[in-house]
């Protein structure tokens, strides 16, 4: 049976991954952990608070519940991280260069997420291979490069069973990104149900990858269950599903809300970014290894979401 903990549950991914995998593994065999005192979320298992750049700390929680699998989602973003670079720097590495090693000392496996901020200009930006370039322009993609790298040291130099996805721009509506650069393909939902206008701070010629939680949930899942025997790739599989620029998205909720309008205030700093990482990068790798596939289009991904916002709004 597995014994998991979250590093980072209260953010966007970990407030839904906590559920999900409670779901599959049982509430009591999933800790999940934050620097919050508490997370509502979290109350039907196990809670830590836990700032895991204490070491210590985090190899107390790891031997109390015998864990074996360790998700970490901490980290800050990309925007966020150029407004302070040696605390992304500290927060990011940080987190990960602990969880590695106390998942060497205690035989854990590990998952953390790098990105599509992975990639910079000098990568070819129409599917992307899986094995390419990577030199990117932000903090935030020097940690996950150097991330990636770790990964695949402490696997080989250790044996830690590391594995990790670029991940794409998240939508999703429990809890809100913050500091990311596809932070506006949420925005644009809250905002069309709220006040029926959007200013988009991201270029209208700017298209990124994208991708709905739901899935992104499955790919964590459905990797850290992979046969390892079929693992050519771990740090990092590229995965894609859905890649749109801000007149995309903004026409495919204006179908279903026909008075939505949006104009343009562009973030300087979210404007060179987004037009340093990919369009959409080529999943392959992760289709063959591991038998990756995106259940949710375009239009399955809109009309669920506009439904679970309405209803979070009282709209
Ligand atoms: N969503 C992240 C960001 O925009 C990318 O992984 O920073």
């Amino acid at each position: 049976m597995k014994k998991i903990l979250i590093v980072g549950a209260g953010g966007q991914i970990g407030s839904e991954l906590t559920s999900h995998l409670r779901k599959i593994y049982g509430a009591n065999n999933v800790v999940a952990s934050d620097v919050r005192d508490s997370l509502n979320f979290a109350i039907d298992g196990p809670y830590e608070k836990l700032d895991v750049l204490d070491a210590t700390a985090l190899a107390f929680i790891v031997h109390k519940y015998s864990i074996d699998s360790i998700y970490n989602l901490v980290a800050l973003l990309s925007a966020t991280g150029e407004a302070n670079p040696m605390l992304a720097w500290k927060i990011n590495m940080g987190a990960l260069i602990n969880c590695l090693e106390v998942s060497k000392n205690f035989g854990c496996s590990v998952f953390t997420p790098s990105s599509i901020g992975a990639f910079g200009n000098t990568t070819p930006k129409d599917n992307t291979p899986q094995d390419t370039i990577m030199q990117p322009n932000t903090i935030y993609g020097v940690c996950k490069v150097t991330g990636e790298m770790l990964g695949n040291y402490y696997f080989e130099r250790f044996g830690v069973d590391a594995r990790s996805v670029r991940f794409p721009g998240l939508i999703s509506n429990v809890a809100l990104p913050g500091g990311g650069t596809t932070d506006y393909a949420v925005e644009i939902f809250y905002a069309a149900i709220r006040d029926g206008k959007f200013t988009c701070n991201v270029p209208k010629e700017n298209f990124m990858d994208m991708m709905y939680m739901p899935d992104a949930l499955d790919a964590c899942v459905n990797l850290m269950e992979a046969d390892a025997s079929k693992l050519i790739h771990r740090n990092s599989f590229n995965i894609a599903s859905l890649s749109f620029n801000p007149p995309v998205i903004f026409e495919a909720i204006k179908k279903r809300i026909p008075s939505f309008e949006m104009d343009y205030n562009i973030d300087s700093v979210k404007a060179a970014i987004s037009s340093s990482w990919p369009n959409k990068l080529d999943d392959a790798c992760a289709r063959q290894e591991w038998d990756w596939a995106p259940k949710w289009d375009m239009d399955a991904m809109v009309d669920d979401m506009l439904l679970a916002i309405r209803k979070k709004l009282g709209k």
